[in-house]
């Protein structure tokens, strides 16, 4: 089986999606680690109650992204992980590390890329007026929430949306699409 860690900054609602799957045997893969730049995150909590490592990199102690983004892929290494799941971390990814695990790091998006790209998309969307929104996976490359997309999931928007309900359907549609995308992933069956 392969090894992988989740990077996370806050809630970490997807991180629960992917360790539910983990429990139900539908990801088979180990996920060996989770990592954040972010001590307090609700992530880690997740986390250290399923008993999986926690590892958090303060962005403080570091002069560049690079240098940072080396730490966590000496980390990923000692850890033997073969792919990286990022879910909520909101921090853009160096060269350096794109390089480490080329083709080898997803991530989850609350929108149809390329539309609505940063970190509020689901609000972006929602102000806009799209009558269709959703979500994407996606592999990442050097630039922010860009690379080849792995699926879409469309979300209509309804005649008495509001923010919040928008918010609550894209998040459902997330914690579905993603543990399915990372089982394919981790079986194989998706190769870019
Ligand atoms: C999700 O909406 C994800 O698409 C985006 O950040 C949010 C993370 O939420 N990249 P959570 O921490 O998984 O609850």
């Amino acid at each position: 089986m392969k090894n992988f860690a989740v990077l996370a900054s806050g809630k970490g609602s997807n991180l629960q999606a992917i360790l539910n799957a983990i429990k139900k045997k539908k990801i088979k893969a180990n996920l060996n680690v989770v990592v954040s730049d972010n001590r307090n995150a609700l992530a880690l909590k997740r986390a250290i109650k399923e008993k999986i490592a926690t590892v958090v990199v303060d962005p403080k102690s570091f002069k560049s992204r690079k240098d940072m983004d080396k730490a966590i892929v000496k980390e990923l290494k000692s850890f033997g992980i073969d792919f990286v799941v990022l879910a909520g971390y909101m921090r853009i990814l160096s060269p350096y590390f794109v390089k480490a695990y080329k083709n080898k790091i997803l991530n989850i998006h609350p929108a149809l890329l390329p539309s609505f790209k940063g970190a509020h998309a689901i609000r972006d969307a929602f102000r806009y007026g799209v009558k269709t929104t959703g979500v994407t996976v996606h592999f990442v490359d050097e630039k922010v929430d860009h690379g080849p997309v792995i699926a879409q999931e469309p979300v209509q928007v309804r005649n008495k949306e509001t923010l919040k309900s928008l918010e609550a359907r894209i998040h459902k549609v997330e914690h579905k699409l993603y543990p399915e995308v990372i089982s394919r992933f981790a079986k194989g069956h998706l190769n870019e």
